[in-house]
């Protein structure tokens, strides 16, 4: 998968609702419709974002701290609960970003767990 996949996320024109999500460690933000996961927000900034299972909630690589604008997430289902007990390292704003889709405007903070998303896993 190319950095370039996924562009089609991204606002920039302002014209629909949108938020922004800012990812801390590469200290890089982009607007994105409503509705994208917080993985893909990261894949149309260009990140390496690990998704091993393929966004099927089944890997916990793609765990993620969301330190701001988590009430702007869609709950976590049951599954990801799950899935995410089974993961490194994790806290208050913990989320799998595969499943952590934006639901309302605003602005997101998005920290990575040490040692994660530094390999593709495809
Ligand atoms: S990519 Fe596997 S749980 Fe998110």
């Amino acid at each position: 998968m190319s950095e370039h996949d996924h562009q089609d996320v991204l606002v920039t024109d302002g014209s629909q609702a949108s938020a922004t999500v800012h990812f801390v460690r590469d200290n890089v933000t982009v607007r994105v419709k409503l509705g994208t996961s917080v993985l893909h927000a990261g894949l149309a900034a260009g990140l390496v974002m690990e998704s091993a299972c393929g966004e099927v909630c089944a890997c916990s690589t793609c765990h993620v701290w969301v330190s701001k604008g988590q009430n702007l997430l869609e709950a976590p289902e049951e599954e990801e609960e799950d899935t995410l007990d089974k993961a490194q390292l994790i806290k208050a704003g913990s989320r799998l970003s595969c499943q952590a889709h934006i639901a309302k405007a605003g602005h997101l903070e998005v920290a990575f767990p040490p040692g994660s998303h530094l390999h593709r896993s495809h």
